[in-house]
């Protein structure tokens, strides 16, 4: 038998899979970003960040910036911050204001003790080797500085598991078909404090619950498609499977007028 997590670990951290289609374009990050219109209560993350770095003077850098949703924020609010966006994807950049620059987590271009807080929200869980950009994150921010980081907890989202797996043995017809890859699973809410405590003695945890409530398929199906960069890594057509899962949705929908997910996810404000 094939080691299903090792496989999905693999793939979830490939850098040419990362940089040449998961993030080649903003395209299924939005996606995702998009589904939590739909969440109650709404958390404004950007907003979050924005006040946990009101202490924070000088460089601030967003590693794993993506879209750039944290650095625009900062950008209007905080004009004092000097902001530096890095991320291993050239092509999810070109819409980011600048300075920003391609850059790996865990090789930083910085100097030690150079910036005075770093991000890496929902990034973390695609760093092949997670300790070394811990140690990166704790080289680059000054003694008093913070680190602030965020990721989702291994309960988040899972109807959107259990409808994958539907959907996969309707179309396979064996009843239920194989997990579908998880990406923040190597480094979920659950197992980010023991990474953190590496690195920081104070590690504070803000969890963030919700239920997303749809009563169309769309915002969920456009969700679950963000997944395609990771098609091959399931034993069932990735399309075939979408397209079950919205006849799915259609029918709960049309029997409970409405889906509801829940989620789970979490910022860990690090100090040292
Ligand atoms: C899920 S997105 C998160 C984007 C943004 N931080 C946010 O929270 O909206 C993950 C981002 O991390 C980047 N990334 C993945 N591995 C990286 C690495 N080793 N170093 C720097 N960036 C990386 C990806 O290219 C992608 O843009």
């Amino acid at each position: 038998m094939t080691d299903l997590s090792a496989a999905y670990d693999a793939a979830v951290t490939d850098r040419v899979r990362l940089a040449g289609s998961a993030y080649s374009t903003d395209r299924d990050l939005a996606a995702r970003q998009s589904l939590y219109r739909w969440q109650v209560p709404r958390y404004d993350l950007p907003g979050i960040v924005a006040e946990q770095l009101s202490g924070v003077r000088g460089r601030v850098v967003d590693i794993g910036c993506g879209n750039g949703k944290f650095i625009q924020r900062l950008r209007g609010e905080r004009p004092d911050l000097a902001l530096l966006g890095l991320d291993i994807a050239p092509g999810i950049l070109a819409s980011v204001p600048g300075p920003v620059a391609v850059a790996d987590a865990t090789r930083l271009p910085l100097a030690t003790g150079s910036a005075h807080a770093a991000l890496a929200l929902h990034m973390l869980y695609h760093v092949p080797d997670i300790p070394q950009a811990v140690g990166e994150l704790t080289r680059v921010v000054a003694r008093d500085g913070v680190v602030i980081v965020s990721t989702n907890s291994d309960r988040d989202k899972v109807e959107l598991d259990d409808l994958w797996q539907r959907a996969a043995g309707d179309v396979l017809g064996t009843g239920r078909g194989q997990a579908r890859i998880s990406l923040s699973a190597r480094f979920s809410l659950e197992k980010a404090p023991a990474f953190l405590a590496e690195g920081f003695s104070r590690v504070e945890m803000i969890e963030l619950p919700g239920t997303i409530t749809v009563h169309d398929p769309e915002p969920v199906i456009a969700h679950m498609a963000s997944y395609r960069a990771w098609a091959d890594q399931h034993d069932v057509p990735f399309d075939a499977t979408i397209a079950r899962a919205r006849s799915i949705l259609l029918d709960h929908i049309a029997q409970h007028g409405a889906f509801e997910v829940t989620c789970l996810g979490g910022i860990l404000v690090c100090r040292r």
